[in-house]
Formats: C-alpha cells, sequence, structure tokens
C-alpha cells in the first residue's frame, strides 16, 4: 500500500482524479478514515471548537495541535496527514514559523503543515518549502481571522475581492505551497483559481469544480449538535448525533427504575 504525498496529489490533479480529505483528531478516527482509503487527514484547529468547546479557533495552541497530530499520526498508514497550524505560532515571524512548524513535523510524525493566508505569507511559506516542510496554504474563509472579516462569511464575492483571492492563490503556488484550501469562496470563483493553479485546491463550501473537497468530520457525520454546515452535501447523514442520544437514554433507563424505551438492531446484535 503506497502511502500519499505531496507527488500523489499532484498526480491525482492531472489525472483528473478527486481528492478526499476529512478533518481527523484522533487515532481511533484515523484507523477508520485510513482504512476507507481517504487521501488526506487534516488535524485541524476547528479541534479547538468541535473538541474543545471554545467560540473559535483563535484560542487553540500548538501543544494542542501536537498532542492530537500524534494520535492522528499513530492511527495513519496510508493517508497524509496535515498539521494546522495555530493562530500565532506562524504569522510572527518566519523564523518562528519554521521552528513551530518543525516542531509540529518533528514531534508528530505529520507529513505536511497547513497555514492560513496570502500574499503576506508567501516569504513564510517559502521559506518552510526551502527547509523541506511541505505547506498547504488556506485561503477564502480563513477562520482565525473571523473577526477582521466581520464573520464566517463567503469571501471573494466582489471584483476586488476575487483579485486579491486569485492573486493570493498564485503567489502560494509559487512559494511553493502543494496544495491550497479554498473556503466559503463562490463556486465560479473558485472554478477559475483551479484551472489556473498547477497544484491542487481543496474546496470546503467552495462548490463542485476543486481538485478536492475537505469536510470537519464532525459536521458530515451529523454529531455537532450545535452547528450545520450548509454546503456539507445532501445535509449530514440522518441522525447519528439523534441515534447516539437513543442509545444512551436507553441504556441509562434501566438504572433509573424506567422501562427501557427501545432496543436498535444493532445493538443487540452486536450483544448477542
Ligand atoms: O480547522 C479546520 O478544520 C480547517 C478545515 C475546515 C479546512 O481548517
Amino acid at each position: 500500500m503506497s502511502s500519499v504525498t505531496t507527488r500523489t496529489l499532484l498526480e491525482m490533479k492531472e489525472k483528473g482524479e478527486r481528492i478526499v480529505a476529512l478533518t481527523c483528531y484522533d487515532a481511533l478516527f484515523a484507523r477508520l478514515l485510513d482504512a476507507s482509503g481517504l487521501d488526506i487527514l487534516l488535524v485541524g484547529d476547528s479541534l479547538n471548537q468541535v473538541l474543545a468547546g471554545a467560540p473559535s479557533t483563535l484560542s487553540a495552541t500548538l501543544d494542542q495541535m501536537i498532542y492530537h497530530t500524534k494520535m492522528v499520526r499513530r492511527g495513519t498508514e496510508r493517508a497524509m496527514v496535515v498539521c494546522d497550524m495555530p493562530f500565532l505560532s506562524y504569522q510572527v515571524s518566519p523564523e518562528d514559523a519554521l521552528r513551530n512548524c518543525g516542531r509540529a513535523m518533528k514531534e508528530t510524525g505529520c507529513h505536511a503543515v497547513k497555514i492560513e493566508g496570502g500574499q503576506p505569507m508567501a516569504a513564510t511559506v517559502r521559506r518552510l518549502v526551502d527547509i523541506g516542510i511541505p505547506v498547504m496554504g488556506h485561503l477564502g474563509l480563513t477562520p482565525q481571522s473571523v473577526h477582521a472579516l466581520g464573520g464566517y462569511r463567503v469571501q471573494g464575492r466582489d471584483d476586488a475581492e476575487a483579485g486579491r483571492l486569485k492573486a493570493d492563490a498564485t503567489a502560494l503556488q509559487d512559494a511553493g505551497a502543494f496544495a491550497v484550501v479554498l473556503e466559503l469562496v463562490p463556486a465560479p470563483l473558485a472554478s477559475q483559481i483551479t484551472k489556473a493553479l498547477a497544484i491542487p485546491t481543496i474546496g470546503i463550501g467552495a462548490g463542485p469544480a476543486c481538485d478536492g473537497q475537505v469536510l470537519v468530520l464532525h459536521d458530515m457525520l451529523g454529531l455537532n449538535d450545535q452547528f450545520s454546515a450548509k454546503f456539507v452535501t445532501g445535509g449530514p447523514l440522518p441522525g447519528p448525533g439523534a441515534f447516539f442520544r437513543e442509545v444512551i437514554l436507553n441504556w441509562g433507563a434501566p438504572s433509573r427504575g424506567r422501562p427501557t424505551r427501545w432496543v436498535s438492531q444493532t445493538t443487540k446484535n452486536s450483544r448477542s
């Protein structure tokens, strides 16, 4: 089984094969997702919201990202594992970025890092790539800038913004990034950027024309009781959240002296 590398992703784009990515935060899901043939497991700083319950990704720390990326790497054999670099771990200076991204690579065994931002980050991307750290870019709605952007809103709607995003994407490619995430970008703009770049684009809420798609795993599974992403194709899978609530109620009912309300076939079979 050959593992997914930056070269594999480039070849996939050239052959028109779609790249499939999901976020992953632990070894158990890493094993399940890796066995299902996913190409990229992104240890997103979204874990700060999804797992840690914070209001944004801004308070995620490098130690937190390293802890989760190590777990994901342990559960992965084939997929590329990408560590999302948290706010202020790469923006202060290129030297600081080298130290922190290098630490993520050394301590977790991940295959690449992801950083947010376009032209202002190009020099940093170049420095990272030059010392052998593969970098995935992230443009459009960049969650670490949520306050500057005025909320979680679609980016690149007007001509000026669209032009800037195109220039940002080209700058990241020229600096040596191996792929770019496009988040909450109008589908026609994402399509234009995808056609203009030689490196793959990975879309999230950016329409179907990107070379790949990424979602937050918990959104895709319908496991987030506080958030439902509009762009999850066909809506979140029906019911795992509700299913778990039902199973837990069912399990707890006898201990409270209440009759069992419901026993699913799955639960029955797994115990017999
Ligand atoms: O943190 C994250 O999960 C991400 C993806 C949504 C692209 O950056």
